[in-house]
């Protein structure tokens, strides 16, 4: 992998222009864009890590962030999955195929996937977030042989309402990677337990923790401290207990202040947090 670039070119507040190739409507009120830049040169320039966002504007009304739900494994295209909120994605869920955006980035830390190569990495995905995970689920597998065991555990309360459960559903028979699927609260029965309890009861049998692992969090950020207990007494160590957290932003650099958790940007500082800055920073739960 080369280094990540620091932004698109040189003033990193300028959006770069780029144009909506195809739109799959997803579950959920969610869309998969596929987007490619107008210069031919910057798709294949376009360098990042998994869990690195960046800033779409839809011009004449605004910009947001959005992370970048392809792996870098697949350059010359990047896919946002991007859900219905408020005046942007509003805004951008009506624009059609061919249609004209701004980019800019890649921007935040993305996951240390340098340091992670060699380990086993777990995968833990609540509901809707695993849509978070998927950069990095597949820039693994598209690296397979760099990475130790891999597992997925979701616990989700329907499968076929997750965007891009195709694609999650076609896990199941791959033997590069165990991937656990958690069954819904009808499935379960009458008081059936939280999802994040029934994540913790699908790794007991599990000898899939230690030392040697990662464990990659995507759910609800007030969900993670009983599963932070969990893995820290199976071994892992807490620089490796790994989770995305999302503020507010503005210029995505560092600048302006939106995004701040006590002394730390999100938006460079994160939004990739380890277990070891949650403790040292209580706000950030
Ligand atoms: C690093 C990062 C990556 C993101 N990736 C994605 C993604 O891949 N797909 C996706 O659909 N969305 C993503 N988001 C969230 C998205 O940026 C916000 O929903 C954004 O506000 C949408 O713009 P809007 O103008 O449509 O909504 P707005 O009109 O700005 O607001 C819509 C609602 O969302 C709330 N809101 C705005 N920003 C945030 C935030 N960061 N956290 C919690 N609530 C917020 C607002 O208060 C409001 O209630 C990401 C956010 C961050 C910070
Ligand atoms: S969004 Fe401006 S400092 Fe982070």
């Amino acid at each position: 992998m080369k280094e990540p670039a620091a932004g698109v070119r040189a003033d990193p507040l300028r959006p770069e222009k780029a144009r909506i190739i195809r739109i799959q409507p997803l579950p959920q009120g969610f869309k998969l864009f596929q987007v490619r830049f107008d210069d031919e040169q910057l798709n294949w320039e376009f360098d990042f890590k998994p869990g690195q966002f960046l800033m779409l504007s839809v011009i004449g009304v605004g910009e947001a962030p959005f992370a970048i739900a392809s792996p870098p494994s697949r350059q010359g295209l990047l896919e946002l999955c991007i859900h219905r909120a408020g005046r942007v994605t509003t805004a951008l869920h009506r624009l059609k195929e061919n249609a004209v955006i701004g980019i800019r980035g890649p921007y935040g830390n993305g996951y240390p996937i340098e340091a992670m190569q060699k380990s086993d990495v777990l995968l833990l995905a609540e509901g809707l977030y695993a849509n978070a995970l998927r950069p990095l689920l597949w820039y693994i597998l598209d690296t397979r042989k760099d990475f130790g065991q891999v597992t997925l555990v979701m616990a989700v309360d329907s499968l076929p309402d997750l965007p891009l459960h195709d694609e999650f559903l076609s896990l199941l028979d791959r033997e590069d990677i165990t991937c656990r699927v958690c069954p819904s609260p009808a499935q379960a029965g009458a008081g059936a337990p939280s999802l994040i309890e029934r994540v913790i009861a699908e790794l007991r049998p599990q000898k899939v923790v230690g030392q040697n692992t990662y464990a990659v969090m995507a759910g609800e950020a007030d969900h993670f401290p009983p599963l932070w207990d969990h893995l820290l007494q199976r071994g892992i160590s807490k620089d490796k207990i790994l989770f995305s957290l999302h503020r507010k932003m503005r210029c995505g650099i560092g600048k302006c202040g939106h995004c701040s958790i006590g002394y730390k940007h999100t938006c460079l500082d994160g939004p990739i947090f380890s277990y070891w800055d949650a403790q040292n920073l209580p706000e950030v739960i």
